[in-house]
């Protein structure tokens, strides 16, 4: 049996940087997201006959070896599928002995640029899994978040809340649904670069969480606090609040990377401008767009439905490249839509 899933990334809007263990993957802080449904990662997995589990994104085999996720993944899914079975029928039998996972995962935006791919494609691996093993909504939430951590936030839609826990063994450590319903929310992603990220996240949250005095005070006074505004700010459709917590978030997010030993340096001079250009169009009165970025250049610009054709036109006479080459991506942010299992 094959089970085909498409599920959407997530843009974090108060990030997740740091990990209390890295082995399951369990955060310093909480974080909280919006899932963005049109950019998606469409993955088939199967159990086969064959030596080894394999994976292929977009037409190209991961080297397993050098991904060791995958493996990490794929062996935890087992497990809880053993331990399943052993609790149902006492440990007699187990029909998927012996067979490997094959699968097949296709994206429609940049792998590995600061876009959160990994996200969608550990969610969707995680996703087809869970229905092709019959995984519970925790296990398979753990699984997705042992691939990638900030994939278990693309595991529902809407504003989704990803609680750090303080438990050793990570059991109060998962993803909910927060809120749904703010229909009129775009997303706008500009793709300065396609490349693969220069510093990954978990080798660059590693070194900040050793060195970054800023990500600890971050961490103690303001992360809570962020997150609470984001969900009231939300719940009430108060776009300004909104705005400015988001764009705060980013901005300590890319200072803490400056604060960190060796410095990391994400943003490019593209990623300046459209901060600029997002600044003088919130400059009178209340903020109607927020951007936010990742790890890399790439920006995320969140704006309500009425106000998206007058921040490409401002945008467009502000920077002096044509917007078309901007190679932006108009998607949009739904609450509607979750992780869909299309066939
Ligand atoms: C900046 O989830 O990619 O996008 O858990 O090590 O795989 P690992 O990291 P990852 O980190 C995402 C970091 C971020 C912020 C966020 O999405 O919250």
């Amino acid at each position: 049996m094959s089970v085909t899933v498409r599920v959407p990334m997530n843009i974090a809007l108060v990030k997740y940087w740091g990990k209390r263990d890295e082995k399951l993957i369990l955060p310093l802080n909480d974080s909280i997201s919006l899932t963005v449904d049109e950019l998606c990662a469409e993955t088939s997995v199967e159990l086969v006959k064959q030596d080894d589990h394999t994976v292929s994104i977009n037409g190209k085999e991961v080297d397993l070896e050098s991904n060791k996720r995958y493996r990490t993944v794929f062996n935890e899914a087992l497990r809880f599928q053993r331990k399943r079975a052993h609790e149902k029928e006492n440990g007699t039998s187990n029909n998927n002995i012996g067979l490997k996972f094959k699968v097949t995962s296709t994206t429609n935006f940049p792998v590995a640029a600061g876009l959160a791919s990994s996200a969608a494609g550990f969610a969707a691996i995680s996703m087809a899994i869970q229905i092709l093993i019959g995984l519970d909504e925790t296990q398979a939430n753990k699984v997705a978040r042992i691939g990638s951590g900030s994939a278990c936030r693309s595991m529902f839609g809407g504003l989704v809340q990803w609680k750090s826990g303080i438990k050793d063994d990570g059991t109060d450590c998962f993803a909910i649904k927060v809120n749904e319903g703010w229909n009129t929310l775009r997303c706008l992603i500009f793709v300065f670069d396609g490349e693969e990220k220069k510093v990954g996240s978990t080798e660059g949250m590693r070194r900040s969480s050793q060195t970054s005095d800023l990500l600890k005070y971050r961490i103690e006074h303001l992360v809570d606090k962020r997150i609470a505004k984001i969900a009231e700010a939300y719940e009430k459709r108060d776009f300004d609040e909104f705005a400015k917590v988001i764009m705060s978030d980013s901005n300590q997010f890319h200072a803490i990377c400056l604060d960190t030993s060796p410095p990391i340096r994400y943003l490019s001079d593209a990623s300046w401008k459209l901060i600029e250009v997002v600044e003088k169009f919130n400059e009178n009165g209340k903020r109607k767009a927020a951007y936010t970025f990742d790890a890399g250049p790439n920006a995320c610009v969140i704006l309500e439905d009425q106000n998206v054709q007058d921040f490409l036109r401002f945008a467009t006479s502000q920077i002096v490249v044509p917007i078309d080459d901007l190679n932006k991506i108009s998607t949009s942010i739904t609450q509607t839509e979750q992780p869909i299992a299309v066939a």
